[in-house]
């Protein structure tokens, strides 16, 4: 089991995602296929925080759907710890855009749920659970029902689901976008704090352009549908704490991030309705 100080640790580049000339279409039964991933190459370290930024509609979720193992792959190559990926696997956790809760499981019930059959022995689970439902603020809510918390709150089951997991992998698909500023802040210093001490690989995608360069070392801007990478940022500052986001050198990055994604997202618009909203 990976606990983060295990031998197995030792043993690097296990988490590595490579991803070569990955292309995908999604094929509705109507209508023509829709062009969503167009020739994405990407290599991702073990153990590196890599955040994707683009114009909605980009092909951010499905590039993580695609390395989580919930779509097919027809055209590229996508590698994770040097095997091809063809299905879902407990090395990989994912955090959907629209969480997804069980709405006829307590929190409790949700979070352990993710626990069963990954190992992790019986008698060990409830403690899990509560450890990571604590973790992410929700105690004292273990046992409501989805549909009576928030949706922020919500946000914060689901990833308190995945965490406890302890995958190698956190794939996580705006994670914090329905939290309020003052929760999201809290939450992305957890995040930050979970990556330092268990030193997994996580792909984080959000809209918030100062998330990315604060949480990640690494940005990757996706260009307008079909989706490529545009660039590649490296968005390493010499140390974190929140004070870094009002120096010169990370207001600089941001802008210079924003800028580009900004004109991005004004082309996806033209491009939209120029072609008739494909
Ligand atoms: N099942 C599907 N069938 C047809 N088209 C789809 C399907 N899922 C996604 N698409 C289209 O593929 C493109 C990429 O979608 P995707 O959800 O990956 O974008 P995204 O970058 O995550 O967007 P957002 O920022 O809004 O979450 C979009 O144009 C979307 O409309
Ligand atoms: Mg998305």
């Amino acid at each position: 089991m990976a606990d983060g100080s295990g031998s197995e640790r030792a043993l690097a580049s296990k988490a590595a995602i490579e991803v070569e000339g990955l292309s995908h279409y999604y094929r509705p039964n109507k209508g023509k296929p829709v062009h969503a991933l167009d020739n994405v190459s990407l290599q991702i370290k073990d153990r590196e925080f890599v955040s994707l930024l683009g114009p909605s509609g980009c092909g951010k979720s499905t590039l993580l759907y695609l390395i989580g193992g919930f779509l097919e792959i027809e055209q590229g190559k996508l590698l994770v710890s040097g095997r091809q990926v063809t299905k879902p696997g407990p090395d990989r956790g994912i955090v959907f855009q629209h969480f997804a809760l069980f709405p006829w499981k307590t929190v409790l019930q949700n979070v352990m749920y993710g626990l069963e059959n990954t190992g992790v022995p019986r008698k060990d689970r409830l403690e899990r659970a509560q450890h990571y439902i604590k973790l992410v603020h929700l105690d004292g809510f273990q046992d409501s029902f989805p549909s009576q918390l928030s949706g922020g709150m919500r946000q914060r089951a689901a990833l308190a689901r995945t965490l406890a997991v302890d995958p190698d992998i956190l794939l996580m698909d705006e994670p914090l976008g329905a939290l309020d500023a003052q929760t999201r802040g809290i939450m992305q210093e957890e995040i930050l704090s979970i990556w330092e001490k268990t030193q997994k690989t996580v792909v984080f995608v959000t809209h918030d352009v100062r998330e990315a360069v604060y949480l990640a070392e690494r940005v990757v801007m996706m260009s307008a549908r079909p989706g490529r990478i545009m660039e590649i940022v490296e968005t390493r500052f010499a140390d974190r704490g929140p004070g870094v986001m009002d120096r010169p050198e990370f207001t600089e990055k941001a802008s210079y991030i924003w800028n580009r994604i900004k004109g991005e997202a004004a082309l996806a618009d033209i491009g939209q309705s120029r072609m008739g909203g494909h």
